[in-house]
């Protein structure tokens, strides 16, 4: 969660069961930094740095969470070309890099960032370069069900193209639950990890995401606060 998922707020949820955290969202090139300083001027909190800040700020997030618990570390990144995502990607103690092709903020979404990444021409082939040069893992955050873009089609060609982790929001208009046939179609067609995202805020919903076929679950809104109201040691793996 963009101004929200640094180090200190992370390290207060590890202890409720995560295997796991991702910091960021985190503006990687001038263009996303500019859009972001619009969203700023709105009254939206974000994380937004000199670009020539952006790589030792993660490192340094990530280096706090690293001494302080054994833990897997991914960073959700903005960018339009691939090369500022292979570039953070050599962060020593970073383990996942995940490509943001998720947010919807107008401003970014003009700017070629986020959820608008999901319809250009050219995606296959920033994944393919992101994954082929990348020092980390690479994960896919995605929004499910945006106008336009073919759910199954993105999965099939991020798992053909060697993403390690398909992060899906689940999200689906006018409802008010994460889209479980959607989880249960893409873990049907493809052999990819999917973290199942989307109105998890119960052991029974964390449940009902990995019973769709997920394979791990993310949790954003549910721990906001920096706690969580229910304790994930107790999911029934
Ligand atoms: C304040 C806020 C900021 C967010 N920022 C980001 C972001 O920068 N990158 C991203 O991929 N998702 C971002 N999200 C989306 C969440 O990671 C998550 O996909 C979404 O809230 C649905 O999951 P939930 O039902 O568990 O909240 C943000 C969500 C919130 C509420």
């Amino acid at each position: 969660m963009a101004g929200i998922t640094n180090a200190e707020f992370a390290m207060k949820l590890i202890p409720y069961g995560f295997d796991t955290v991702t910091i960021g969202g985190y503006n990687t090139d001038q263009e996303s930094i500019d859009a972001c300083e619009k969203i700023i001027a709105r009254g939206r909190k974000e994380f937004n740095y000199p670009l020539e800040d952006v790589y030792k700020v993660i490192e340094k997030e990530v280096d706090t969470i690293k001494e302080n618990f054994n833990i897997t570390v991914s960073a959700n990144l903005r960018a339009r070309s691939p090369e500022p995502i292979v570039k953070i990607s050599k962060i020593p103690n970073l383990d996942i890099v995940e490509i943001n092709c998720h947010c919807r903020q107008e401003e970014l979404v003009n700017a070629g960032c986020g959820q608008s990444m999901l319809l250009r021409e050219d995606l296959e082939d920033y994944i393919k370069e992101v994954v082929k040069n990348a020092d980390a893992k690479v994960s896919m955050k995605i929004r499910a069900n945006v106008e336009g873009v073919n759910n199954l089609e993105i999965a099939k060609m991020a798992d053909d193209c060697g993403v390690d982790f398909l992060h899906i929001d689940a999200m689906k208009k006018g409802v008010m639950d994460a889209d479980f046939d959607l989880i249960r179609e893409i873990a049907n067609e493809t052999d990819i990890f999917i973290i199942g995202n989307n109105s998890i805020n119960s052991i029974q919903q964390a449940e009902k995401m990995l019973n769709a076929g997920a394979s791990g679950i993310s949790i954003a809104r549910a721990a906001i606060k920096g706690r969580l109201d229910f304790d994930l040691n107790q999911l029934k793996l």
